[in-house]
Formats: C-alpha cells, structure tokens, sequence
C-alpha cells in the first residue's frame, strides 16, 4: 500500500474513539427498520444486502444505487465521516447471471471466468456494491453437499488458476476504479470437508492435505491481491474456522502476507458458542478477534461486547486497532474516501449490455459438457421432427441455478421458445412438458431430447442430497422414453455430479448442461443443433452411485490398489471401484487422438519440456483441452496417482495435428512432506499428456 494512504489511514485511526474503532468492525443486514442513528454514530462499518432492502419505499426499480447512497448519506454525517462498504454476494454474476461456478470450471477456461467477473463488477457496483463475498473456493470431493455448484471443484491447480482469474476479474489492476469491488476468497478454510456432505457438520483434515490440496486456492486468491477473506462455519479437526489463529493470522497474514480484513460468514462468531469453545458472546467475540478475524457479519457480538472487553483487558488496544485498520485500508484502496456514493446514471448502460449476454452465451456454451454420444446422433441434424420433452422445457430462472439474488427471469428467453429460434430450418419441433404426453407423442417423432435435472433449489447451502440419483420421478420417465426406442438424448441440467450409471448407458446422448445462466438455453440450442460445438470437461469426478462418494481422481494408491479382478483389491463387492466419469473427461463433435510424446530429457533440471501431437482424426472441426498430469511415484509420505499440473485449449479443423508443449518446472513437484516443510524429494517421476485423469501418453523422468 502507498506510504500516502498507510498515513491517510493511520492518522484517521488516531482520531476514532473505541466506540468508532468497534464500529467499523460491524457489519448489519440492510433493512427498512434499520435506525439511522447507528450510521450517524459510526456504529456500523459495512452493510449487507442494501440493494432491494428499502425498495418499494420510494425507490425506483434501479433503486439499487439510491438505496445505497441513501444509507451512504448517513453515514458520512458521522462524526469522521467514514463511508461505508456495500456487500453482497454475487457469486456468479448480477443481472446478467452466467453459468454457476462449478459449470464455469468444466469450461477450463480461466480467463473467460475473469472476464464474467469483470462484468459481474460493472452491473453490481453500477448498482451501489462494492464488495463481493465471492470467489467461493472450496475444494469439493462430495457433491452431496448442496455447495458442490458454487465452487469450482474437486482439484487445487484448476481451482487455483480459476481463483486468481476470478479475483483480478472483480479487482481490475485498480480497485479503486467505480465498476471495480473487492473480492472476498471464501469460506477459509476446508468447508467441503463437511462429513457427510451436510452443511455446517465437522470436518477433519490432515495437515498435508489441507496444505496440498484446500489452501492453494486460497494463496492463490490472496496472491491475486484479493482485499478481504471470509472465514468457514466449519469446525476444522476441532476449532471452528472463525477462531482459529493458526489459520486465520499464522497462516494467512504471516506466511502469505495478507494485508487485507477477515469477515465472518453469517452470524458464524456468536455460533462459537453452540460449537462449545465460547461460553457466551463476548468470549466468542474475544476469540475470533485474539483469531485475527476482523468484522461480524450481523451477529453483532462485537458491537455489544468488545468495548467492555477492552475495559476488562480481555482484548488489547493494539488487535482492537488492527483490525479497524485492515477495514479501513481495504475502503481506502476501493477509492471509497474518495467516491463514496454511486452514479445511479450508470445502472442502464452497464447492466445487461449486449456484450454481457455474448460473454455468457459463450461460457455457458464452453461449460456444457458432452458425456456420450453414440453413432454421433449430436448434433441433431437431418431429422424432420422432434419432440423435447421434461420439466425444463419452459426454464427461465430454473437455468440460473444457486446464489443468483439479482438475476430476473423476465430476462431469460424460455427455453422452448430458444430452441425453436436455433432450431435447423424445416426441423419441426414438438414440446411436452409432461411425461404423459411426452410418450403419447414420442411415437410420431424422428428423435426425442429429454430436458432433465436438478431445480436450483437442489443447490447451494445446506442443499444437501443422500442421494445423487435423479430427482424423483426422472430416472422411471427416462426409462419409459427408452422403450419407445427413439434415438434419445439426454439434457441434465444439474448443480452437481448425477449418479446417472443407468441413464448414461439408456441414452444415445447424454450432454451435461449443469446450471448455465442466462443465456443458457441459447447455448444449448447451438450445440443440440450444431452451430457450435461441445468443448467442456469434468472438473469433477463422476460416481457410479452415492455409496461410492467421496470418490476423486488425485487419490492415494493404497497398498492395494484397485484392480476390477483381485479378490482384495476391489473397493465394493456390489460395484466396480472406477467413476462413472473421470475428472478431466469430456466429448467432442469429432474424434482425438494423441502421438509421439516427447520430454526435453529424462532428468528435470529445473523444467522439463513435454510434447505431444493431438491429431482431430474426425469429421468436424472440435476444442480439445489437453491435460498435463504427473504422479511422484515414491514419496516421504504417500503421493496422488495423478497430479494436473496444467492444460491447454486446441481448437482443431478434421485432419489437423498440433503439437502442445507444456513447461513443467521442478517447483509444480513440491509438496508437504513427511517433516512438514514444502518441498520437491528426488526420485522417478510419470507424466501424462491426457485427455482426461485416466487416459493419455505417458513418460517418465527423474529428478
Ligand atoms: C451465507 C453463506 C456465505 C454468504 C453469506 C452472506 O450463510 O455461507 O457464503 O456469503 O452468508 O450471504
């Protein structure tokens, strides 16, 4: 931070009583009944939720922005006039809502992620935000848990790169510019790990795994300069997320050098009190405080107890006035001193602009994932009539998935209506939105596309699932549409890995659409019909069935590793060990095949260069993305059979062949070792370039 606004910040400090100081530390639900009072004593630092809080009250329909700046005006009417921070969570989008975070990974497309973020800044500042509590980036390995949509999946490298896009995407090279806001890395840290897959149950990791595979997203968005972390709800082998001083300030600010501010997530310090390691509201205040966590989201235990805290000398001066400086620093450098209130001008051209509804078109249309496609029936081309059949047949706001406060279905065309307008000319197309119907009609049809899936309501917090079937009712509709024995293909519009063993082996074609946002029905005509091709892959491992979870392609080898045949080598008596789709797996409109791999050497000396040719042997033009995994093959402590370690996005014309060229370098080797410290060991090592975490062409180097 420049020494000019180290001093600007420090000297306002110098000038704030307690009472101020705790203020800032204070974040409130923005609402009608909200007391003015409190804004014009400084006693609150952040709001929450202030778009839509007071609309209706007098405030237009783009109200957004007034509401923000009505709440502003009091509180820079307090006695050091301190703005306030604006938050709120926009996850995956504002008004224009794009795919959910989970789909946006299977694009492997980090870059177009940050672009969305970019937008997402503009529509939601455009609209009095100037904070995010988003980049979500927990590592995932049971997508029974309802927020498996909101994260980007189960490996730490994707994750990692998709966290750093996303946080500059919200952050731009200045934070203080009006459509930029500040990023919030969350929920630090091991959330997923909740057992079960139920939201706000324990979790255990151990030290080399939290290192090796939870935090690198986490470093990877503070690195990226991302001003805020929220801390988790979750109890992490023993202490809750929210006061845990070894993560929250040990880690996070003294091995990473994060300067920004650490909030809670809802309510989550005065639930250290259930969690049983607080008596009662000011010992949870005095924990997450002595922690390093810095504001109270709406619990208000810091507001009511830490001045009497510091009266009684159970919190100190000095960790009172850190954290009053982090909140203030992060405002300062959002430029909120010097532009606290929002042009409300800026609401029409910036929300909804052409270019955003292009950029999500295109991310949706990049995250779909083709699973199956037998005697290429996609892209549904030459048939003269076809029915669409299933409950997403009228979709609009069903298309937005989980986190989407500000999306509108007024917004969305339905989706019937886009794939009529995407339809070939002289394809007819028939609609029954029920199964009756649907089987009445079938028989009088060419082919029939059944829009299938998770309602977004399946998805998100505490949406847990014990069962990754089908929703009720789908998987007996689907197996009622099969003996009709039209060519049939399946569209699953879900918020997480499907259990779908015996749907994937009925359907002809099956194309995962997981949750794709606005412009995702458009997207899915392009590709039903061809005017654009399948590109996405899993960035999550597939089960056969729930009993099989948590279940990822990065797994240790066991000393008997799984083998379909060996009577004690196989993982279930009653299924085969492997997925029903691998991490990394994904179709094309054409066919792939891979040659003549090469590595620079076969000793690593720093780097390593390996080389493969990707040759499109099929009909169609097609986006391969190239993976580059590697295994350690022996380790002082127990090493993944494979590691990505990166990929690449070929696009392809038929006959083509391309040579891709990854760089590996000896640090991507480094891991947490048996001693605890991070480092690379010698030994011999496999490297893939692959299609996906089973396949590909392997060497071998050493280092
Ligand atoms: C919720 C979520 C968190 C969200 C916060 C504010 O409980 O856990 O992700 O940002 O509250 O809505």
């Amino acid at each position: 931070m420049p020494q000019s606004a180290e001093n600007f910040i420090n000297q306002l400090l110098n000038q704030m009583t307690t009472e101020e100081k705790i203020g800032q530390l204070n974040q409130f639900s923005a609402s009608a009944d909200l007391s003015p009072d409190l804004l014009r004593q400084g006693k609150i630092g952040s709001l929450i939720n202030a778009s839509g809080a007071l609309t209706g009250q007098g405030f237009s329909d783009s109200g957004n922005a007034e509401i923000s700046n009505h709440f502003q005006k009091l509180a820079l009417e307090s006695r050091l006039k301190i703005p306030l921070i604006f938050g709120r969570d926009v996850i995956h989008g504002f008004r224009t809502v794009f795919p959910i975070p989970l789909a946006q990974a299977a694009a492997f497309d980090p870059d177009l992620a940050g672009e969305a973020a970019s937008v997402a800044a503009r529509e939601a500042t455009a609209s009095g935000i100037q904070w995010t509590f988003a980049p979500m980036l927990d590592i995932a390995r049971d997508p029974r848990w309802g927020r498996v949509a909101e994260g980007n999946g189960e490996d730490p490298f994707l994750c990692s790169q998709i966290a750093a896009a996303v946080v500059k995407g919200f952050q731009g090279e200045d934070l203080s510019a009006p459509d930029k806001m500040v990023a919030c890395a969350k929920h630090y840290v091991g959330y997923g790990s909740a057992e079960g897959g139920r939201d706000y149950e324990g979790g255990e990791i151990s030290e080399p795994t939290l290192r090796d595979v939870y935090l690198p997203p986490f470093r990877a968005a503070i690195e990226a300069g991302s001003g805020t972390v929220m801390s988790a709800f979750i109890d992490l082998n023993g202490i809750p997320a929210t006061a845990d001083r070894r993560l929250l300030t040990n880690v996070l600010r003294g091995e990473w050098g994060f300067d920004g501010f650490i909030v809670s997530d809802w309510e989550s310090i005065k639930e250290l009190i259930p969690h049983g390691i607080a008596e009662d509201e000011a010992d949870a205040a005095q924990l997450a405080l002595h922690a390093g966590l810095d504001m109270d989201m709406v619990s208000g235990v810091f507001l009511n107890t830490l001045g009497k805290s510091l009266t009684d000398g159970k919190i100190s001066r000095e960790e009172l006035d850190e954290a009053a400086l982090r909140v203030l620093r992060i405002k300062h450098r959002a430029g909120l001193f010097d532009h606290p209130y929002t042009d409300a001008g800026r609401a029409t051209p910036d929300i909804l602009a052409p270019q955003a509804r292009t950029l999500a078109r295109k991310l949706a249309r990049e995250s779909m994932v083709l699973l199956k496609n037998e005697n290429n029936l996609l892209p549904l081309q030459g048939f003269r009539r076809i029915l669409v059949a299933g409950s997403f047949i009228h979709a609009r706001a069903e298309l937005f998935g989980t986190w989407t406060p500000d999306g509108r279905a007024e917004d969305v065309t339905p989706l019937d209506e886009a794939l009529r307008e995407t339809a070939p000319n002289g394809m007819e197309l028939w609609f029954a939105d029920t199964p009756d119907l649907a089987l009445h009609l079938a028989h009088q049809v060419d082919a029939v596309v059944l829009l299938i899936g998770e309602h977004p309501s399946r998805s998100g917090e505490n949406a847990n699932v014990s069962d990754l079937g089908l929703p009720p009712g789908q998987s007996e509709f689907v197996d009622a549409m099969k003996e009709i024995g039209k060519p049939m293909t399946l569209v699953i519009f879900a918020g997480r890995p499907l259990a779908i063993t015996r749907q994937l082996s009925q359907a002809d074609a099956v194309l995962y659409a997981w949750h794709p946002g606005i412009e995702g029905a458009a997207a899915l005509g392009e590709l039903l019909f061809g005017h654009e091709a399948p590109s996405g892959r899993l960035p999550i491992t597939f089960p056969r069935a729930t009993g099989q979870v948590p279940i990822y392609y990065n797994q240790k080898n066991s000393g008997r590793p799984v083998h379909p045949e060996g009577q004690f080598k196989t993982r279930y008596i009653d299924l085969l060990p492997s997925p029903l789709l691998p991490f990394g797996f994904g179709l094309a409109y054409t066919q792939f095949e891979y040659g003549n791999l090469k590595l620079s050497s076969d000793v690593m000396r720093g780097s390593l260069e390996i080389s493969a040719g990707v040759t499109n042997v099929g009909a169609r033009v097609g986006v391969e993305t190239v993976q580059l995994y590697v295994r350690d093959l022996v380790g002082s402590l127990t090493r993944p059979i494979r590691e990505l370690k990166g990929f690449q996005s070929l696009t392809l014309q038929p006959g083509e062949t391309r040579r891709v060229t990854f760089v590996l370098r000896e640090e991507q080797l480094a891991f947490t070792r048996a001693d605890g410290t991070f480092g690379t060991e010698p030994g011999n090592f496999h490297v893939w370039v692959a299609p996906d975490s089973q396949r590909g062409l392997r060497g071998e180097f050493c280092l």
